[in-house]
């Protein structure tokens, strides 16, 4: 039997695949596959091989790691992978507040510490997370997770004590795309004031989560305003604000954190994904202060921050320093930026079912829309017609992955960040292909 009819017959039926293709090595923005079809992999598998595939250093760093001690268990002692990549870590996290880690395995753990931590330090219960997030697949996270009802369905009940508030998006509010910051965030922190005096009172709220940029929800930006808007709502009403950066941390918006951009500290930040850059590591960054609440023993799990991951994560971190990283994100957005816009007000038919191009750095969307049909809300969620799903299939037949993202019609671009420009030109070249075969006969 082949691969892939074995994977198919003994893996788990509950994963989504986008392809039936088996992986097999990988390196720099390719991945090959066990019949040898090599893909240029825009997915950068879901943001997290951010140096590419098989980072030479990163590589070898968790290489020598094995041979030196692979299991260093932080309920039994301190660990010297873990002492050096605090060292590496502390000094580029996005606040001088947060100087204490704990590290994980996963996202979606990190964001579960990160509800422990703010249930513990203010003795609170409740969290607020935003309409369209996206924090994992556990049972809390699950609980914490709105882009998509899937995430939850027919395994409930989940983890209670989660309320919703709005996230400043156009197609939430079913405004046009042309609808100003301004007013997306005067409506999403309106909504925030009812939400804490219809949902939960902020004597019973703990903390308000989000994802700097809306991740699975459809790769929105949150505007500064609405940031120091969440801000100070959690200063007045003694709420901890949580800065869930697992896919946006790492440099892929062109800061090392997206909360930089507007200046806004949050009291937790969550990363995981490309700390490690293909290595399952993950922590939550707060203030001592907050931390010294949990009692010890509350907190730990036997491969917490193992010690291969940590080795890893700091040949990352001395990687993103000495390649000088986020020079090659600004140039590359902008190469990608360009071309998306320029198809856009291009005139050409492919170029009309673009609606709005969005993001920052390399963590890029494209939302579509049928300008025939004039949607009542201007989105794809109500047209009878999904480019982005159609569009992902033309870009595997032409060897590249690419994914589709939450329940409206987006696509995102999530590439490698040391992506060339050759790459890139590549990747639009493909992309260009995939949206006219796809728009030809509508
Ligand atoms: C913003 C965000 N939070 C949490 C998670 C969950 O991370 P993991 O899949 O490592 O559990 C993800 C994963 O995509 C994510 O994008």
């Amino acid at each position: 039997m082949d691969a892939a009819a074995f994977g198919e017959q003994h893996i788990a039926k509950g994963i989504g695949r986008l392809t039936k293709h088996v992986f097999d090595e990988a390196k720099g923005s390719f991945i090959t596959t066990d019949k040898g079809v090599k893909l240029l992999d825009l997915t950068a598998g879901i943001g997290v091989v951010n140096l590419g595939h098989c980072h030479p250093k990163v590589s070898a760093a968790a290489a020598a790691q094995c041979s030196k001690i692979t299991h260093a268990q932080v309920n039994v002692g301190f660990s010297s992978a873990q002492i050096r990549l605090l060292r590496e870590l502390l000094p580029i996290l996005p606040h001088p507040s947060l100087d204490t880690v704990f590290l994980w395995n996963s996202g979606a753990e990190a964001v579960e510490a990160a509800v422990k931590l703010a249930r513990a330090a203010t003795k609170k219960p409740n969290i607020i997370v935003m309409q369209g997030s996206y924090h994992g697949r556990t049972n809390a996270t699950a609980a914490m997770t709105r882009s998509k009802t899937i995430y939850g369905e027919g395994h409930g009940p989940t983890m209670g004590g989660v309320f919703t508030t709005a996230f400043p998006y156009y197609s939430h509010f079913g405004a046009a795309p042309s609808t100003s910051a301004n007013d997306l965030v005067n409506q999403a922190l309106l909504q925030l004031k009812f939400t804490l005096q219809q949902q939960t009172a902020p004597s019973d709220t703990a903390a308000i989560i989000l994802e700097p940029v809306l991740g699975e929800g459809g790769y929105v930006a949150a505007p500064p305003a609405f940031l120091h808007g969440l801000r100070k709502t959690c200063d007045e009403h003694d709420i901890l604000l949580i800065a869930d950066e697992v896919q946006s941390g790492m440099g892929r918006t062109g800061h090392m954190w997206f909360v930089e951009e507007s200046g806004v500290r949050p009291d937790i930040l969550v990363f995981a994904k490309g700390i490690a850059n293909g290595f399952p590591l993950s922590g939550i960054a707060s203030r001592r202060e907050l931390m010294d609440r949990q009692k010890p023993g509350s907190m730990g799990g036997t491969y917490a921050g193992n010690a291969v991951a940590c080795a890893a994560a700091t040949a990352t971190i001395q990687a993103f320093r000495d390649e000088k990283v986020l020079e090659n994100v600004a140039e590359r957005s902008h190469q990608l930026f360009s071309f998306l816009n320029e198809l856009k007000a291009s005139g050409s038919k492919a170029g009309s079912w673009i609606e709005d191009v969005r993001g920052r750095g390399l963590m890029v969307g494209v939302q579509f829309a049928d300008p025939n049909l004039e949607l009542e809300s201007g989105n794809g969620a109500a047209g009878p017609v999904l480019l982005a799903p159609k569009i992902v299939k033309e870009c595997v037949e032409r060897n590249m992955l690419l994914l589709s993202t939450s329940i409206f019609d987006v696509l995102r671009f999530i590439p490698p960040l040391t992506i060339t420009e050759a790459e890139m030109g590549m990747a639009c070249g493909i992309f260009r292909d995939a949206l006219e075969a796809v728009v030809r006969d509508l």
